[in-house]
């Protein structure tokens, strides 16, 4: 075995005893979202695409990139933008490739079984060449064309009968392969095409296979193409592009070698320029395999007389390849292994229920112990975009890093996407049962929440539960009920129900608490993102406490004067996704707030929706005492998050208090923490504080006769 040193230029190098993606640490971001997970290097491909461009610079060819291989949107974000096409096989890749920005004249489209709504599609966005693999699908174009303005590209693939030496099952130019037409085919359409009104032949496509390392088998094709072209030329076929597909290879082991594009490139150089044509390429692994790694935590060791296995959290429907082709990935330890490290030989296996269920076979490895991290290497291509949802397993996340940073390129999964295409009519003709219907009782710096997972829609009308369960005599006591369900935008969505029935926007307390509850059931990880009546929320959990990002504050009044019964109060609104009036004061325990605060919140100024009231005391050290009278509760709560980012901001505004304010209320302490600008706007603006997890139980459907 050899030693872990990792090639100098690689984006994944061990650093103080860790392996890191450019400047951040593995190991972070698996503790923070858990494995498996697919973490992707920006820096890795910008070189991988500037190294290839490079090299061919003197053909400047158009770079395809094969969305096949990843189709991760950021990641075909970031090749649009530098400026390369894209190949595609499929209406799905279509609109991705337009989703992440390839402009139509740079996208090339190949596939032996396009449909007549993916033609139609791709027509409809004129995109720049069609590469046609049969007679009839030729002559589907020819039929849809018609009408059209001007004339659609296209270029027939042809099946050089060449054998790349690959893997036969990624070997697609022989004979024996799907793929293309035979050349003496593809002459007589060609031919056919010189009186087509709708159709104008452009160029020719071939594509050999996939991994190819040597480069004889495309010196081999590009000259027998050459001179298929000059043939077609003396008929009268002028061809102007000629498309070599992808194909190129990747070193999986330090001791192979990937194709040598260099040696490449100078060989065809002149073989296409003397023929005066434009090269296109579609490289799909070499831009993107070694871009990504795919990081596993051992789950369990298990040990036989003949054999060792690492149990491991990824399967065979993450990452297919070693399945699927016998394809070899470097395992890699993120613990930087002792140069004295015992090693050991294992299977390292997934925990799908296949025998073919394997990452690798027989592999010497440096000792590993069970809840240690792994990384797959060289699993930016055709790994997820081959992963499945086999056994019922949830997609992995994706992970951008960019030197220091990283981004969550895709979240994992959550137990409803694996039904969110499937009918729910078992449902609604009540086959399930809605009762014993599950809850969580979660406080949050003194106002409870009743909370439940209602993704499968179960309660139609959250008003009406939320009355028969918020009452502390008659219910399970709440300040309100909250409703996790599906969001199309977002990890899930808050809904959150007043004790009346009526439905909140927001609720900071409310949305800490309904974030901790789905960090603990599962359905997120420690950051996450919700979607509110009062916009998106993003979240991070740490043990019980839970810091929510705020929307941008709205709607600021400043020295507003009420009168109320026959008084002048001066106060400042403002709306933290919901809306507070703001008094400051300086004995807060003695404002008769159950006198002073119905009038406030049903004052005429703030009609139709009234508001909820605040009532303020600066103390010493940014801190700020806080009393709330809640909309909706109609009475004093013992603390509001909402109100407690309104009274940081508007004392900002108003004393100089400078962030992070601590807001004591009677339930607890909370910190806002904000940026603040010259025009009085906020930004930033974030609200922590401590979750409790109170009890779990069951609603009976008795609740239903209250
Ligand atoms: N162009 C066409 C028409 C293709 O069919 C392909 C890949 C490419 C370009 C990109 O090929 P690349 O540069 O990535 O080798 N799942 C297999 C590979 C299948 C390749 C299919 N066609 C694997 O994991 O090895």
């Amino acid at each position: 075995m050899r030693e872990p040193s990792l090639n100098e230029e690689s984006s994944f190098q061990y650093k103080k005893g860790k392996l890191f993606c450019e400047d951040v640490s593995i190991s972070q971001i698996a503790d923070e979202i858990g494995t498996p997970l697919y973490l992707y290097s920006h820096r890795a491909l910008l070189s991988n695409y500037e190294r290839l461009k490079g090299t061919f610079r003197r053909l400047s060819p158009l770079i395809c990139y094969s969305l096949k291989a990843n189709a991760n949107l950021t990641l075909c974000r970031i090749l649009a933008h530098l400026g390369a096409g894209a190949d595609i096989l499929s209406g799905g890749e279509l609109y991705k490739a337009l989703l992440a920005g390839f402009p139509p004249k740079r996208i090339v489209f190949a596939g032996v079984g396009k449909t007549r709504q993916e033609l139609e599609f791709a027509l409809r966005k004129d995109i720049f060449m069609f590469n046609v693999e049969s007679q009839g699908e030729l002559e589907l174009l020819e039929e849809l064309s018609r009408g059209l303005d001007g004339k659609i590209r296209v270029s027939l693939r042809i099946n050089p009968d060449i054998d790349p030496k690959t893997h036969p099952y990624i070997t697609t130019g022989m004979r024996e392969n799907k793929f293309g037409l035979e050349m003496d085919e593809a002459e007589k359409l060609y031919l056919k095409l010189k009186d087509s009104r709708n159709i104008v032949s452009k160029g020719i496509h071939f594509h050999l296979g996939s991994q190819i390392t040597r480069i004889e088998p495309y010196l081999r094709c590009i000259e027998k193409m050459s001179k298929f072209i000059s043939h077609l030329r003396k008929q009268g076929v002028d061809l102007e592009y000629m498309d070599m597909g992808g194909g190129f290879g990747i070193a999986y082991r330090q001791k192979e070698s990937p194709l040598d594009i260099e040696e490449l490139a100078s060989q065809i150089t002149p073989l296409i320029q003397e023929r005066g044509l434009k090269l296109i390429m579609e490289p799909g692994r070499y831009l993107v395999a070694n871009t990504g790694i795919m990081v596993t935590q051992i789950l369990y060791r298990k040990r036989r007389k003949e054999k060792k296995f690492l149990i491991v959290d990824a399967g065979m429907n993450d990452l297919i390849r070693p399945v699927l082709y016998g394809a070899y990935h470097e395992i890699k330890k993120i613990q930087q292994p002792k140069k004295t490290s015992p090693m050991e030989v294992v299977d390292v296996v997934g925990p799908v229920c296949e025998s073919t269920d394997f990452l690798a076979k027989d592999r010497s490895l440096p000792q590993s112990r069970q809840g240690e991290y792994l990384a797959i290497m060289d699993a930016g291509a055709y790994g997820f975009s081959m992963a499945s949802s086999y056994n019922a397993r949830l997609l992995p996340p994706e992970v951008l890093v960019k030197g220091e940073k990283w981004i969550l390129s895709r979240r994992r999964e959550v137990y409803s996407d694996l039904t969110k295409t499937e009918a729910t009519s078992l449902e609604e003709e009540n086959l399930i049962p809605s009762y014993p219907l599950p809850f969580v009782k979660l406080q949050g710096s003194g106002n409870d929440f009743i909370v439940v997972d209602n993704r499968a829609n179960l309660i139609k009308d959250g008003g009406s539960l939320a009355m028969k369960l918020c009452p502390r005599k008659t219910g399970i006591g709440a300040d309100g009920l909250l409703l996790l369900e599906e969001s199309p935008r977002a990890d899930f969505k808050m809904r959150i129900f007043n004790p009346d029935g009526s439905e909140a926007e927001m609720c900071g307390n409310g949305a800490r608490c309904i974030a901790r509850f789905a960090y603990l059931k599962g359905i997120v990880g420690r950051r996450c993102r919700f979607e509110t009546l009062a916009g998106i929320i993003s979240c991070q959990i740490q043990g019980k406490k839970v810091k929510i990002g705020m929307e941008k504050p709205q709607d600021l009044r400043l020295n507003l004067r009420l009168s109320v019964k026959g008084e002048i109060y001066e106060g400042h609104y403002l709306n933290t996704g919901v809306p507070h009036f703001v008094l400051f004061t300086s004995r807060v325990d003695q404002v008769p707030l159950k006198e002073l605060a119905p009038s406030i919140r049903n004052h005429p100024k703030f009609r139709p929706q009234g508001t909820n009231v605040d009532f303020v005391q600066v103390e010493k050290g940014n801190t700020l005492k806080v009393r709330t009278y809640e909309r909706g509760v109609e009475e004093e709560t013992l603390a509001c998050g909402t109100g407690a980012v309104a009274s940081a901001l508007t004392g900002n505004l108003t004393c100089g208090i400078s962030s992070p304010v601590r807001v004591k209320m009677k339930g607890g302490d909370l910190l806002v923490y904000f940026e603040g600008a010259k025009d009085n706007s906020f930004s930033e603006v974030f609200l922590e504080g401590e979750t409790r997890l109170i009890f779990e139980g069951k609603i009976s459907e008795e609740v239903e006769n209250v």
